[in-house]
């Protein structure tokens, strides 16, 4: 069987490898580089359960063939976290409890990280619509729902805190305004 050779990054780490043409971008993922956080529900682009990212956008890892990916940015599941601190919207998921079996969630979780990078203050209904493409067979999705919201919420004071509060420091003048490069 014909190889191609490919280079991708994932999470970061740049990895090179000899794939039939036909492997898809989530098997390579799962069995090739055993991130198997990002998971398959069903092979056909319903569920949702092997969304990543890929150069930033969105996308279902079983519809892509790993040779598609070759020179492309991935990031899945294991590389949203922190260290030890989790993503806020893995700590919103546990928080609102918006996950069960927890099968959906990497994908779900994958999704609304994707939305919430385009839409910092989404409504309810942009959520939901946000996250028509990710199913969940346990929880329904209100949730789910709650835990984007809390999220968001989350993600826009992280933006909107200064670097550096104003005020006094030991009887010194310190400004909100990060220090100048150099
Ligand atoms: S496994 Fe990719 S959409 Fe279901
Ligand atoms: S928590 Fe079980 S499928 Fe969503």
């Amino acid at each position: 069987m014909t190889t191609q050779h490919i280079t991708i990054t994932v999470n970061g780490e740049v990895h090179e490898a000899d794939v039939e043409p036909r492997l898809l971008l989530v098997h390579l993922l799962r069995d090739n580089l055993g991130l198997t956080g990002t998971h398959v529900g069903c092979d056909t682009s319903n569920c949702g359960a092997c969304t990543v990212h890929v150069d930033g956008q969105s996308a279902k890892s079983c519809t892509m063939l790993a040779v598609q990916a070759d020179g492309r940015e991935i990031r899945t599941i294991e590389g949203i976290a922190d260290g030890a601190t989790l993503h806020p919207l893995q700590q919103a998921f546990w928080d609102q409890h918006g996950l069960q079996c927890g099968f959906c969630t990497p994908g779900m979780i994958m999704q609304a990280t994707w939305l919430l990078g385009e839409n910092p203050d989404p409504s309810e209904e942009e959520i939901r619509e946000g996250i028509s493409g990710n199913l969940c067979r346990c929880t329904g999705y209100v949730n789910i729902v709650k835990a984007i919201q809390q999220a968001a919420g989350t993600l826009r004071e992280g933006e909107s805190a200064p670097a550096v509060a104003a005020g006094t420091v030991d009887g010194q003048e310190v400004s909100a305004e990060p220090a100048a490069a150099g």
